[in-house]
């Protein structure tokens, strides 16, 4: 089985917004969008990795690891649903989504549950009964396909501004740890999905923009895995890493924003695709979009 992972979308569609309706936390989202230069997210790029994703045969399932948008607005939402459908075009059954910082920009869009509102095709959960521990948010959810469990967790929590951290929160690992230990997924590898990435940031500064705050709390609930992949996005960088368990030992992997045109080819836009079957992860492949933007290339991923 080939899994596709793209992160941080971004879909750019914020050209309509106007400054009345960002006086709040949205005034230095939009501010960073406006003025940042020689990096930013592109239609271009992201239309590229949905095509290069789709006209791959072998590819049976994607996951998108969170920031499908800037603002959480509602346009955006509608934006990253339409590029899902139309674009990837792809069944639902075969997309998987959750939610990042950036799609709980303000409280408002997190409480009024605007990514589920909008995406919730793309996480629909095989096992209800196991997340009944956490009835009141979507997450975690669990979608078996064939050899694998996919996991989606949200780490998306709404922050003051120029704060990005992101946390699961007690309700969801104690949820998780009823999922984790459900024969449907306990038989199977499980796939996890976060957008907070998995390390330690080195500086409070760092801390603030990248942290994953519970992350402690939430390697005790991973311990019981002998195996498994902990997807991530963020830092819109390819990077992977190893992180033991008490029972063996998990394979981190960060994928770089599906949209990002920029200098560095460690960012720049693409995916990344895994190999799995029962054995457990088998291949790790990496592309990113030339610097031409025409055609993707075999990209190195960055062991931290
Ligand atoms: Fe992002
Ligand atoms: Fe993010």
């Amino acid at each position: 089985m080939k899994i596709a992972h793209l992160s941080d979308l971004h879909v750019p569609a914020w050209q309509g917004v106007t400054l009345e309706r960002c006086l709040n936390k949205r005034l230095t989202g939009l501010a960073n969008l406006r003025l940042r230069r020689g990096h930013e997210h592109e239609g271009y790029a992201l239309s590229a990795v949905a095509r290069a994703v789709r006209e791959r045969a072998d590819i049976d399932h994607v996951v998108v690891t969170g920031d499908l948008t800037n603002l959480a607005l509602e346009e955006e939402f509608e934006a990253a649903r339409r590029f899902l459908a139309e674009e990837l075009a792809l069944d639902p059954s075969r997309v998987t989504v959750i939610p990042g910082n950036h799609d709980a920009y303000t409280r408002g869009a997190y409480e009024s549950r605007r990514f589920e509102r909008y995406l919730s095709s793309y996480a629909t959960n095989d096992l209800p009964g196991a997340s009944a521990m956490h009835e009141e948010r979507a997450f975690p959810f669990v979608r078996i396909r064939g050899p694998v469990a996919i996991v989606g967790l949200s780490t998306a929590v709404p922050r003051p501004p120029l704060v990005a951290s992101g946390e699961v929160g007690a309700l969801q690992r104690a949820a998780l740890h009823a999922v984790l230990a459900h024969s449907e997924v306990s038989s199977r590898f499980p796939v996890i999905l976060i957008h907070h990435p998995w390390h330690r940031p080195p500086s409070l500064k760092k801390a603030m923009l990248d942290a994953l705050d519970d992350r402690d709390e939430l390697k005790e609930v991973l311990d019981v895995l002998p195996r498994g992949l902990l997807l991530h996005g963020h830092l819109h960088r390819r990077m992977r890493r190893t992180l033991g368990t008490a029972r063996g030992k998990l394979d981190v992997l960060g994928a770089t924003s599906a949209s990002l045109v920029c200098d560095d080819p460690d960012r720049r836009a693409g995916f990344n695709v895994y190999e799995v079957d029962e054995r457990g992860l088998v291949g790790v492949e990496s592309f990113r979009l030339d610097a031409q933007g025409a055609r993707f290339e075999p990209a190195a991923i960055v062991a931290t």
